[in-house]
């Protein structure tokens, strides 16, 4: 199983880099400032190392708008065109900040503001959580090349606001270690506590269940016939403690 999620993320892996080569040119007209142009992004860098020094390994930095192919928009798809704030750096009018505001995502990823309107969801459109909580929109070291979150630990952003799921357990639930978006849909979700299925099929997905005859379901070790019925694999009584136990190895509080 492992095996098989590793070939699947390096497919995943794959296609991201091949498609990055290419420039993508964009149906959203550009943002505009009276008066200002479209710099290169070697041009912000001395003055913003920092948030200038990885992002040319992302997907935003190859975006250019119709007739501006050439030039491409640099910074700018967020930040609007920057000629006249590199003159006037202390100027507020003269370079736009999205700050925690996802409207300027939006422009582009209209999809994602449908699947925060989903019944459940991460409050983005309510404000209390915002796009670059969970992503870097300029990159960073070590960045997943097709989320903009980090591939160090790609739990830990979500620790920060969920320390209870981080640990340490004494009887970890591997499943863990592929990741909270293996059973969550991370901006929303048709499903209570944003996950995948609500019922068994979100386990049985990794554990196999065997049938050895019409009456028997294996699932691990352990004859589940008549334990299935009952409800979901973490309900009340079974594996509750689906993000790790300290008390029982079959993870259950
Ligand atoms: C000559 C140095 C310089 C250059 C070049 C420069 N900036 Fe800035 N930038 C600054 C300074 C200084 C500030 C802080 C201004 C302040 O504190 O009010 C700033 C602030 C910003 C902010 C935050 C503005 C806010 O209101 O919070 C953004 C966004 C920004 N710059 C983007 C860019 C982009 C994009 C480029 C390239 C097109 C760029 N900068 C080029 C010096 C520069
Ligand atoms: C995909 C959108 C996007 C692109 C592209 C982008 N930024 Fe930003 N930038 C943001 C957002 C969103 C914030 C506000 C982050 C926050 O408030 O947490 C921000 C904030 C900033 C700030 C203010 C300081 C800070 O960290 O809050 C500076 C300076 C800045 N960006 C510079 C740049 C430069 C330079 C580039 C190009 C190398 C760039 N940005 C490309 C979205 C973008
Ligand atoms: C000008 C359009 C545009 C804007 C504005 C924009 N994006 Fe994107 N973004 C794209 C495109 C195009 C892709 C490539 C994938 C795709 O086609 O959906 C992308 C990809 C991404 C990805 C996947 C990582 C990757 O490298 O493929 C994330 C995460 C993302 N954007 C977040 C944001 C956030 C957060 C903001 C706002 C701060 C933002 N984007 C603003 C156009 C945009
Ligand atoms: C609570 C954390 C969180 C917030 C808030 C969040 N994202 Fe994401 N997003 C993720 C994670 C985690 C992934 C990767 C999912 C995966 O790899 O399975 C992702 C993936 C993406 C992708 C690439 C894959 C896809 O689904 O198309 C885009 C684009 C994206 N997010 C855009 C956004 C935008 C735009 C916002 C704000 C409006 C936003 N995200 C807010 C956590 C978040
Ligand atoms: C900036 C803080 C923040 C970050 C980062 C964050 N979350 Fe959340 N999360 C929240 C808030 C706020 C809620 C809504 C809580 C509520 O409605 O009671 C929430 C709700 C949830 C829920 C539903 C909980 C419930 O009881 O219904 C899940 C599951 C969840 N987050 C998973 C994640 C995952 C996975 C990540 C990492 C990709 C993540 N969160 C990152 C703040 C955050
Ligand atoms: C193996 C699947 C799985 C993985 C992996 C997973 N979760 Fe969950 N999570 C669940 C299930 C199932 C529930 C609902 C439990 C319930 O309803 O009793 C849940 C519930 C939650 C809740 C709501 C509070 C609670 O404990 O009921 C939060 C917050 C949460 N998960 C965060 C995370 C974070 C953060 C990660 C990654 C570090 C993560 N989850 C990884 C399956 C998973
Ligand atoms: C991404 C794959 C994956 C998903 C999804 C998943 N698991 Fe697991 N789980 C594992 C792996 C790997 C192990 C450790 C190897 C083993 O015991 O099979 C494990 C171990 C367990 C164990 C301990 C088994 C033992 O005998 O010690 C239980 C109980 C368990 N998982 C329950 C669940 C439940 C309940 C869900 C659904 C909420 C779930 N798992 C979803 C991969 C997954």
């Amino acid at each position: 199983m492992k095996e098989l999620w590793q070939i699947f993320v390096l497919i995943l892996t794959l296609g991201a880099v091949s498609c990055g080569i290419y420039q993508k040119t964009s149906v959203v007209p550009p943002l505009t400032i009276p008066g200002a142009e479209y710099t290169k992004i070697s041009q912000c860098k001395p003055c913003h190392k920092e948030q200038s020094e990885f992002f040319e390994n992302t997907t935003h930095a190859r975006i250019s708008a119709k007739d501006m192919e050439k030039e491409g928009l640099g910074c700018g798809i967020c930040h609007g065109p920057g000629s006249l704030h590199m003159e006037n750096e202390y100027e507020p009018d003269l370079i736009i900040n999205p700050n925690k505001n996802p409207e300027i995502c939006f422009r582009c990823h209209l999809d994602k503001k449908a699947e925060f309107r989903l019944q459940y969801h991460h409050p983005v459109l309510e404000g209390i959580v915002s796009c670059a909580d969970c992503h870097n929109p300029m990159g960073q070291m070590h960045a997943r090349p097709w989320s903009l979150t980090s591939q160090l630990d790609i739990n830990e952003i979500c620790f920060k606001c969920h320390p209870e799921q981080r640990g340490p357990f004494v009887f970890e639930h591997e499943a863990m270690r592929e990741g909270c978006s293996i059973c969550h849909k991370v901006h929303g979700s048709v499903n209570d506590k944003l996950l995948i299925a609500r019922d068994s099929n979100l386990c049985l997905r990794c554990h196999f269940q065997t049938q050895t005859d019409p009456s028997r379901f294996w699932i691990g070790d352990s004859d589940h016939d008549n334990r299935m019925p009952r409800g979901s694999c973490f309900s009340a009584a079974c594996h509750t403690a689906v993000h790790g136990s300290n008390f029982d190895d079959h993870l259950r509080y």
